[in-house]
């Protein structure tokens, strides 16, 4: 069974466009380039800082992590280097949730990002109020949200869970015969839902970046590259993800893109993964699916506005400032640790 809540619709001309976010960030010559990173690691360890970053941010910033013992990953491990890792100051450059879980999990520590306007379609489209009356709905079913939502959805749930944990936890949930509400992400539900067979309500958000993966270019593209396997993020539409040869988490892809016997690789997820796919996996070639539909243009092109927004400078100007902190109101952080910290206690179970 699927229920449906039409979310709060954020009108697409309120989202930047990333050419329009790009645009406003500066460049460096190579020199200037190198003499800033040299800087940024400086401050970092001056600071007792550690860079935690998701792989859709810029080649320098992911760069920089690498060579300063920080980290780059997907968003349920950037939870747990960050709640691993000694430094009393998290850096997180990537979206608002993934600063929030940091401080959720890590009260003690300093949280801060390179900028605090990096937002994700999925945390906007599911405000806690309504989210809150929507659950109230379902008082029998289990509440698990995607972690790309705020603290305060996360303090309603009972499971926090990423794209790379959510098979695994529903089907726990399928086990006790337990019914579940899902949010935000309605594609990446209902791909739960096809997989698991699990009794699912839905709240009905997308991701502005995977949706506007196109199925009929797709299929172009495939039959332009019939040895190519097709690697797809499911926020993805469904009828997308019916074409991948492997569907998961950002990290799933990449270690797809290192595993797989195939030369060629149609990457259907943010465009920032191929600094890391070519990384692991040097001499394969990368194809983006495509985004445009015909005649039409994308907003963001398969690269995420918001992950856009962190760069060298913002990151300089936090460490410099101490501009930035992310806060958590503690009633609120309580709750929804508990959520979140049961996510992270499941998948080290599973690999125990
Ligand atoms: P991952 O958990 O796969 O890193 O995805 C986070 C995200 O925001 C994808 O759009
Ligand atoms: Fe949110 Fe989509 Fe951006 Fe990921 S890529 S942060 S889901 S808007």
């Amino acid at each position: 069974m699927t229920a449906i809540l039409n979310p709060k619709i954020i009108p697409l001309n309120e989202v930047p466009t990333t050419a329009e976010v790009c645009a406003t960030q500066p460049h460096y010559s190579a020199t200037e380039h190198q003499d800033r990173m040299a800087y940024a690691k400086r401050l970092l360890k001056q600071q007792d800082a550690v860079l935690v970053a998701h792989y859709y941010v810029s080649e320098d910033l992911q760069q920089l992590a690498e060579e300063s013992g920080g980290y780059v990953s997907d968003s349920l491990d950037m939870a747990r280097f960050g709640h691993e890792h000694p430094a009393t100051t998290l850096v997180v450059a990537g979206v608002r949730f993934m600063g929030e879980t940091a401080k959720i999990l890590n009260p003690e520590k300093r949280v801060l990002m390179p900028t605090l306007q990096a937002e994700c379609s999925l945390d906007l489209g599911c405000p806690a109020d309504e989210f809150n009356a929507f659950c109230d709905q379902y008082p029998d079913h289990e509440i698990v949200v995607y972690s790309n939502t705020s603290a305060e959805v996360k303090a309603r749930a009972d499971w926090v869970v990423t794209s790379s944990i959510a098979l695994k936890v529903v089907s726990h949930l399928m086990d006790q015969d337990k019914k579940v509400l899902w949010a935000p992400d309605k594609h990446l539900g209902r791909y739960i839902q096809r997989v698991t067979g699990a009794d699912m309500v839905l709240w009905q958000g997308s991701c502005i970046v995977h949706d506007e993966f196109k199925f009929r270019g797709l299929k172009q593209l495939i039959s332009m590259h019939p040895d190519a396997a097709v690697l797809v993020h499911p926020e993805s539409p469904e009828e997308v993800i019916e074409l991948a040869d492997v569907v998961g988490s950002t990290t799933t892809l990449i270690n797809a893109a290192r595993d797989l016997p195939n030369k060629e690789l149609i990457v259907g997820t943010d465009k920032g993964i191929f600094y890391k796919m070519q990384q692991i996996a040097p001499g394969k070639t990368f194809i983006e699916a495509p985004t445009g539909g015909e005649g039409a243009t994308c907003r963001s092109c398969a690269h995420c506005p918001w992950m856009a927004m962190n760069g060298l400078h913002n990151l300089i100007q936090v460490l410099e400032t101490g501009e930035n902190e992310i806060h958590v109101e503690e009633a609120i952080r309580i709750k929804a640790l508990r959520s979140t910290q049961r996510m992270l206690d499941f998948a080290r179970q599973q690999t125990e």
